[in-house]
């Protein structure tokens, strides 16, 4: 065990991690629901579905009996000029419930990816019809990916500075808060009445990285509303948000108004594969169908498509709309808010924010900033010395558990948080 700790700290970059001073990565050996088993037997509840993908629970039977059967049946085929069951069923399963009016799906193999794809698209949209539209109008505080496309809409800082010269312009309006909605529609309208946006790029209801922060479906209803007058494209980035994690199958079906092309990714194998899918409207792929060779979308990558993503995405599926998954879901708030309930108060929150399966705690800071770096290195070690994976942003704790989760072990991670909190100001 120790000869394989050696050689992942001389030869494994690990991502977000820096390469000097960090722990040793926690040697993970097998995992079963909610639990990481390590090398040194310690079973880890993961409070954090393993970077907000894992929605069945680790080592889920099913899902592996999906994967393993497809394998022996056809594990890859290129997807350019070739097609197969389990995309097209994929396909299928996925239009039955996203927003009624996606009607085509491209595959790719990450959020970053679904997120580039749907910019690429939605550019691409306006130049086959020789329409100029150039700009992108995104949230402030938005994460959409680490690839240049998603780093360019999304928040400036500390993780894209060494690429600022390389980045597209973006025009960022404020995140909208209860006492600014008038202020974030002005900024939105003043951008999209000048005719020269090509699309709106949103991640619905919860900015996940960002810090678990949330926003009302009525308000985003009226920057769609708004965009949509001006013939802007809406990208709903749903690649945290998807199926199920904010309490119904897709944040956007919170709202009136359905975007144009959608980005999903994370959730849609149960985490047991990589994949990404864009999916857009038919008015989308329109501007794609013509004879003109040179209209086509050049874009597709050696996984698309790939069978055995595409075979435990189905099969996960089937168990996302299991009658049983979706009261483990609902279930899983209603705890949430009783939590909330319970806790609201502490003198050491600033406040909770609860959205279907996702609770977050965002703590008060001495210094009035939202980062810190201090804080994050109390937090982390704290959970993690009581067998609990919590991964803070910055002062926010959040719980997003995969939907497996019980109630006991939910009150086992929420007394762990108490005993934080109390920690705090004790
Ligand atoms: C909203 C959103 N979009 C895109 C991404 C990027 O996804 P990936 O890490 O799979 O590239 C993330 C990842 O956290 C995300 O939360």
């Amino acid at each position: 065990m120790s000869d394989l700790l050696n050689f992942d700290r001389q030869h494994v970059w690990h991502p977000f991690t820096p390469l000097v001073g960090s722990d040793d990565p926690v040697l993970i050996t097998s995992a079963e629901g909610v639990y990481l088993t390590t090398g040194d037997g310690r079973k880890i509840l993961d409070a954090v579905s393993s970077w907000w993908v894992n929605i069945h629970g680790h080592a889920n039977p099913q899902l592996a009996a999906a994967i393993a059967k497809q394998a022996g049946i056809l594990e890859h085929v290129i997807f350019a000029g070739f097609t197969h069951e389990p995309a097209i069923k994929l396909s299928q399963n996925l239009l039955s419930i996203l927003p009624q009016n996606q009607a085509k799906i491209f595959f790719s193999d990450n959020g970053s990816t679904a997120v580039e794809v749907a910019i690429k698209m939605a550019f691409q949209y306006w130049y086959n019809l020789g329409v100029s539209r150039k700009k992108i109008i995104a949230l402030e505080g938005a994460y959409h990916g680490d690839t240049f496309g998603a780093m360019s809409v999304g928040e400036r800082g500390l993780f894209t500075d060494p690429f600022k010269p390389y980045l597209f312009e973006t025009a960022f309006i404020d995140f909208p808060v209860k006492d600014n909605e008038e202020k974030v529609l002005q900024q939105f309208s003043s951008i999209v009445e000048r005719e020269d946006v090509a699309a709106f790029i949103y991640e619905p209801l919860v900015q996940g990285a960002g810090g678990m922060r949330m926003y009302t479906p009525a308000f985003l209803d009226t920057l769609l509303s708004k965009a949509k007058a001006h013939n802007v494209i809406c990208i709903a980035d749903e690649v945290f948000t998807g199926f199920g994690r904010t309490g119904k199958l897709f944040a956007s079906h919170y709202c009136k108004l359905a975007p144009d092309i959608m980005a999903v990714s994370k959730g849609i194998t149960g985490g047991m594969m990589p994949l990404g899918v864009t999916s857009c409207s038919a008015q989308i792929a329109s501007a794609y169908k013509t004879s003109d060779f040179t209209k086509t979308f050049f874009h597709g990558h050696s996984y698309t498509g790939n069978p055995l993503a595409c075979a435990v995405a189905n099969a996960s599926f089937e168990l996302l709309m299991k009658a049983e998954c979706q009261q483990r879901i609902q279930h899983i708030e209603a705890h949430h808010r009783k939590f909330k309930q319970r806790i609201g108060l502490h003198a050491a929150l600033q406040e909770v924010r609860v959205q279907g399966t996702i609770l977050a705690l965002e703590l008060k800071t001495s210094d009035g900033t939202t980062y810190s770096n201090d804080l994050r290195k109390k937090i982390y070690p704290f959970f993690l010395k009581r067998n609990i994976l919590l991964r803070p942003l910055g002062n926010v704790i959040y719980i997003l558990p995969p939907y497996v989760i019980t109630t006991e072990q939910l009150d086992q991670v929420y007394t762990a948080i108490s005993e934080f909190l109390d920690s705090l100001t004790d």
